[in-house]
């Protein structure tokens, strides 16, 4: 697919899969929006896409695990571009020890749920703007580990494990993606939820030292490249095909069902309560 006056935002587009989508988007003409919190990664990618075609990428610097990151984010997008038309919600991490956000969150769902929530909503006019536009949401197979969500440990306060807190928040994206699209549905706007494949990506880092990061390690030669990661992302992005199809979960290229509790409505629509409240600027 052509993507000439495309607009597509990358978040996590300095490293792995989010890096390689950006310049597979770019290479089909698309224009760039990249973020991250590594200005010297970052830069350097946009210096990259700009040197094989003018204006076709921009880096702005910041960390989404601040909901005004978030914010200031969306207000630079907003200033730069009267159209959005992918939305890419890659950026994700996985923390061996729980951290909190300066605004009081745990930072696995700040930064893997709730800045994609809110950057979603900041955005959303752009996007209605830009129809037909995509949002694809980048989630993991992990999300299948939960049965039950535990609705008073949603920020690791009772007990946290790194993983946990991980699957958690892939859950939480496809929930998010199941309600965007329900709460979409007739605007042009679609919604998806991939898993890249398990990658040969930085995210590994984050279970170094932990059984987990031990079987990472022996499994490194068996994973994907980055482009066979990256791939779905931009399937999902750009493909014709693909056009109107909404509230999907893919597998790497092909959708398949996700699971049972990322179906459930009531969980769902509760989770997107819940974050909507979370996000709320405080005194506002
Ligand atoms: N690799 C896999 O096997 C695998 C499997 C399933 C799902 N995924 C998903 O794929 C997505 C991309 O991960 P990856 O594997 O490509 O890992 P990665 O190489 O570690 O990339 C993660 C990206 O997220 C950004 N990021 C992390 N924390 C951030 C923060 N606080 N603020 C802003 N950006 C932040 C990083 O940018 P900075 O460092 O510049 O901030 C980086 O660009 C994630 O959502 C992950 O859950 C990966």
């Amino acid at each position: 697919m052509d993507l000439a006056d495309r607009v597509c935002l990358v978040t996590g587009a300095t490293s792995g899969v989010g890096r390689e989508a950006a310049v597979m988007l770019a290479a089909r003409g698309a224009t760039l929006f990249l973020t991250g919190r590594n200005r010297a990664a970052g830069e350097a990618l946009a210096a990259e896409l700009n040197a094989a075609r003018p204006d076709a990428g921009v880096f702005v610097a910041a960390d989404l695990s601040t909901l005004a990151e978030v914010r200031r984010l969306a207000a630079e997008v907003r200033a730069r571009h009267a159209k959005l038309h992918v939305l890419l919600n890659n950026a994700g991490l996985v923390l061996p020890r729980r951290e909190l956000t300066p605004d009081g969150f745990e930072k696995t769902f700040a930064v893997n749920h709730l800045a994609p929530f809110l950057l979603t909503q900041e955005l959303l006019p752009l996007l209605k703007a830009g129809t037909p536009a995509r949002i694809v949401n980048v989630s993991s197979e992990a999300h299948r580990a939960l049965g039950v969500i535990d609705w008073d440990n949603l920020q690791g306060e009772k007990s946290y494990r790194g993983f946990r807190a991980y699957c958690l928040s892939k859950l939480a994206n496809v929930l998010f993606t199941q309600e965007l699209d329900r709460r979409l549905a007739g605007t042009g706007v679609t919604a998806n939820a991939v898993h890249p494949g398990v990658v040969v990506t930085g995210i590994w880092r984050g279970v170094g030292g932990s059984l987990l990061g031990l079987l990472a390690m022996l499994a490194k030669p068996f994973m994907t490249s980055v482009a066979q990661g990256a791939a779905p992302l931009v399937k999902l992005a750009a493909d014709p095909t693909l056009e109107g199809v909404s509230g999907r979960y893919f597998n790497r290229e092909k959708e398949v069902k996700s699971s049972p509790l990322s179906h459930d409505r009531e969980a769902a629509a509760r989770l997107w309560d819940m974050s909507d409240r979370m996000v709320q600027p405080k005194g506002g």
